[in-house]
């Protein structure tokens, strides 16, 4: 699961990389709509989500640019009830410094090849914010279909906000028996 682009890595995650994805995470936390958290977690939190995450064998990846950690992804539970075992959920999250600049899409592949490795059948992505035009395209690149929207069920710096839902077969989606 680790594929190099010149200067550019995408590999699993470790423990070690929490504080870096921490920082990035807490920007996007801080000042976009990503995420529809208000408060940072701290380093504990975010890797208390990494281990349960790696738990379930579920795929954790950092972009390493020249050595530095430029942005992050993963799949996590969609949803707890035992029916939805074979959905998960998608999160991608790039330094701001490192936006537009091939990462999300270098990451993403690697992410998917991650969730079918596991077993999952379906990928969603809840996309906060209808202008949120980057993480549209990004999973539109790679095959996600626009499946529907939640017209502001976020209230976030004064405002309501929509999620976008996009999702993706993988692994044979419906048209294959899943792993018992
Ligand atoms: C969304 C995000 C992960 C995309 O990663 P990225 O490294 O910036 O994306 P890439 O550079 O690989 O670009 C992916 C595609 O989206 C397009 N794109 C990127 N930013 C865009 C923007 N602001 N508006 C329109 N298109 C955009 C790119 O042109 C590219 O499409 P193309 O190959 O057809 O030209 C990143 O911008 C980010 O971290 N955003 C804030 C957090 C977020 O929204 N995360 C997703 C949560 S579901």
């Amino acid at each position: 699961m680790s594929s190099t682009n010149n200067r550019l890595v995408i590999r699993p995650a470790y423990a070690a990389d929490i504080a870096r994805i921490t920082a990035i995470y807490r920007s996007h936390v801080m000042h976009g709509l990503a995420s529809f958290e208000t408060e940072p977690p701290d380093d504990a939190e975010m890797l208390r989500r990494f281990t349960s995450i790696r738990e379930l064998a579920l795929p954790y990846l950092v972009a390493e640019a020249d050595g530095v950690i430029a942005g992050y992804a993963y799949a996590a539970v969609y949803r707890t009830r035992p029916a939805y075992r074979y959905t998960v959920e998608d999160s991608v999250y790039v330094d701001q410094e490192y936006v537009g600049q091939g990462i999300g899409s270098a990451l993403m592949p690697a992410l998917i090849d991650g969730c079918a490795a596991a077993g999952r059948r379906q990928i969603i992505a809840v996309i906060g914010d209808s202008a949120n035009h980057g993480s549209i395209r990004l999973h539109e690149k790679f095959g996600f279909e626009r499946v529907g929207l939640l017209p502001a069920v976020g209230y976030k710096f004064g405002r309501w906000v929509d999620s976008v839902l996009m999702q993706k077969a993988v692994g044979g989606g419906q048209r294959s028996t899943p792993p018992a």
